[in-house]
């Protein structure tokens, strides 16, 4: 959640901070073809998360995400978030990216760097930061944790001294390059950092590729100031899943359901009722009012919003909707970009596609799909059923097997149905068309033409009746066999 207080502290102090996001690599542990920071978690970029955390604390424009890897799509994706971006052409090391922003980070004092693959990290953090690095006049910060598995991580070596562990640093190793010792040191760096601006630039050329990977290694940076006498303090992470990063697919997936598993505890603690929980996946964006009550095997997706007292049956999809207050969402429901009213009834197994609304206490039923389609209030289409570029108004009845022709397979037209219209079942209607309101359609007709108010519609060819028909024919078939 954004904390303006902190952005207020910020931009009252004298001090310019900026953030820098690295979010240049490939990501080659994940073995995928699109940009690492781009893969989802809770329904949301990794980037996209950072940039959420780092915006609570300071302004969009004062963070500059490097991208390298595949820039032009991260670019894209990540644009609306209004931060800004410098590119790092090759991929050369945490260090190597940090070179890339000297000039964009010429006009400020102290820069926070975060990582594009750490995406639980909280704003708190990042202000706690900031304010532990300002406090001890560090030249650079290292924000540290314990995981439970330390493995792959950068470990802390922290300086001793009289025989004391104390909060500063003499350098931060990585994995590879640990000793024997060092490996069982359970404090590792979590990416995330504070540095002065310009005791970092002043150095940062000393930087060089001497590790097994052959790259500039940002971390390399800490052992560099701590020889020049400057300052390099670690201070430690409240809880060490905020720090974990994603290098791989199963870390993807485990932060993932953490992030899920947060979600719907914060949904029940705010009053909403979720059965099954660990069932559930709801995405990081989803509000729901309380005292609705969501079933097991539930996902809501994107920025699906939800009233008070709704029950969501089973197997419900929802993406991007928006539901009022007391509707029911019956088992099985697939719903995309839809807009429902209070107390309307949907499922089981309708289809809302984009742009449908549907109006307060209306009927939406099994096998019906609508798309670009408003249904008016209290109006019914209760049984199989396609409606698709129509709009219907207020206390209108939907016989079974409607369907709106809205296509003659070059141009889509549109249906109109008025006030109080009554469609009998199995009908067709050939748009465009508009039924009168209070009109009537007979059942299985062919409407091709617009209806007047209140008129009776019906294509129908006369009934034909031949009594004793079938006995013949049955007869007539049996001793048709018995002769073969
Ligand atoms: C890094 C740290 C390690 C720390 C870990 C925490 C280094 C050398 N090591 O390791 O100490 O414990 O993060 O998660 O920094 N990136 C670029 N440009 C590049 C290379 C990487 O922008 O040329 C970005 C990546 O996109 C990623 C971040 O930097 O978002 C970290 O890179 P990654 O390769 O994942 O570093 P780790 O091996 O995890
Ligand atoms: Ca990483």
């Amino acid at each position: 959640m954004p904390n303006h207080s902190d952005q207020t502290a910020f931009t009252s102090a004298a001090t310019r901070f900026a953030v820098a996001i690295l979010a240049a690599g490939k990501g080659t542990r994940l073995k995928s073809k699109h940009p690492k920071v781009l893969h989802e978690i809770g329904g949301r970029p990794l980037l996209g998360h950072v940039i959420r955390a780092a915006s609570a604390v300071v302004e969009p424009k004062h963070i500059f995400c490097i991208i390298g890897h595949e820039a032009g799509r991260v670019r894209t994706a990540i644009e609306a978030y209004g931060t800004q971006f410098v590119e790092q052409t090759e991929q050369r090391g945490t260090g190597h990216a940090m070179m890339q922003c000297r000039q964009a980070l010429a006009g400020y004092d102290h820069v926070i760097v975060l990582s594009g693959d750490v995406p639980l990290i909280q704003p708190e953090t990042i202000a706690r930061v900031r304010d532990f690095h300002l406090a001890q006049n560090a030249a650079m910060t290292i924000l540290t944790a314990e995981p439970r598995d330390p493995f792959g991580y950068g470990r802390i070596l922290r300086r001793v001294r009289n025989g004391h562990i104390t909060d500063e640093v003499e350098s931060i190793v990585e994995q590879k390059q640990l000793t024997p010792e060092q490996a069982s040191i359970g404090e590792v760096n979590s990416g995330i950092y504070a540095f002065d601006v310009k005791k970092l630039f002043q150095r940062i050329d000393l930087l060089n590729t001497d590790n097994p990977h052959g790259e500039f290694y940002l971390t390399d940076i800490a052992a560099i100031l701590q020889r020049d006498g400057e300052s390099v303090m670690a201070v430690r992470a409240k809880s060490p899943e905020e720090v974990l990063g994603v290098n791989t697919r199963i870390e993807l997936a485990l932060l993932d359901s953490y992030l899920r598993d947060q979600k719907t505890r914060e949904l029940m603690t705010s009053g909403v009722t979720i059965f099954r929980p660990e069932t559930c996946v709801i995405d990081s964006d989803v509000t729901v009012g309380t005292d609705t009550v969501i079933e097991p095997f539930v996902q809501l997706l994107g920025s699906t919003s939800i009233g008070s007292d709704c029950r969501i049956r089973s197997g419900t999809v929802m993406t991007n909707c928006r539901l009022g207050d007391n509707v029911t969402v019956k088992h099985g429901c697939i719903m995309e970009d839809a807009e429902v009213g209070n107390l309307a009834v949907l499922g089981p197994y309708s289809h809302l596609r984009p742009a449908s609304q549907i109006g307060e206490g209306a009927h939406v039923g099994n096998f019906v799909e609508t798309k670009k389609t408003r249904l008016g209030k209290g109006s019914k289409a209760n049984h199989l059923t396609y409606l698709g570029d129509a709009e219907i108004g207020e206390g209108v009845n939907i016989g079974a097997g409607t369907i709106t022709c809205n296509y003659d397979g070059i141009n889509k037209f549109k249906t109109i149905i008025d006030d109080g219209v009554f469609i009998g079942s199995d009908t067709t209607l050939v748009a465009p068309v508009r039924i009168g309101k209070g009109a009537y359609v007979g059942a299985s007709s062919c409407i091709t033409q617009d209806l007047p108010d209140d008129s009776l519609g019906l294509t129908r060819p006369p009934l034909v009746i031949k009594e004793n028909w079938a006995s013949a024919k049955r007869e007539k078939l049996k001793s048709k066999k018995q002769k073969s």
